[in-house]
């Protein structure tokens, strides 16, 4: 999204626009809550497959490990969260913006912001489960 899909849609001319809104954004949108899916379980399912398959409070507080899986974990989550009830509501706007060009700009930044900002809460989450894994 960030360095592919919306430099070119930012280029296109507006029927191209109004053409990549309306056929690959969602395409994007539903890859995007597969790939969420996925992480949330195979990330929890790790965990637990690491933790005697129970939730160990004791080993998620208390240790380096512990507290930086919860603070990548609980990131990981809202950012799924936002995608799923938030960007649901943008994915709606760009399909309706493939019918009425008069929407474009205001989301155009929208959709250039968004996935920036999301960017940026994944380093993040990978580079505390790195920290997890690996410390410094
Ligand atoms: C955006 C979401 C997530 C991303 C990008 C992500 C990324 C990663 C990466 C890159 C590693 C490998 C770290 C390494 O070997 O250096 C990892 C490990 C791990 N992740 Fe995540 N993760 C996400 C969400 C989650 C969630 C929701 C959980 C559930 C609690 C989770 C639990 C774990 C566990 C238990 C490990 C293994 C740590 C170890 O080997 O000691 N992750 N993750």
């Amino acid at each position: 999204m960030v360095f592919v899909v919306v430099p070119a849609l930012t280029r296109a001319e507006p029927a191209v626009r109004a053409w990549m809104l309306r056929n690959v954004f969602p395409r994007i949108f539903r890859l995007a809550s597969v790939l969420i899916a996925m992480t949330w379980v195979g990330g929890a399912g790790l965990y637990l497959s690491m933790n005697r398959w129970r939730i160990d409070p004791g080993a998620l507080f208390g240790t380096r490990w512990g507290r930086s899986i919860l603070v990548g974990g609980t990131l990981g989550l809202l950012l799924g969260l936002f995608h799923f009830f938030v960007e649901d509501r943008l994915e709606n706007a760009a399909v309706r913006a493939g019918d009425d060009p008069a929407l474009d700009e205001g989301l155009v930044r929208r959709l250039r912001v968004i996935p920036r900002v999301g960017l940026g809460v994944l380093v993040v989450v990978i580079g505390s489960m790195m920290y997890a894994a690996r410390g410094l």
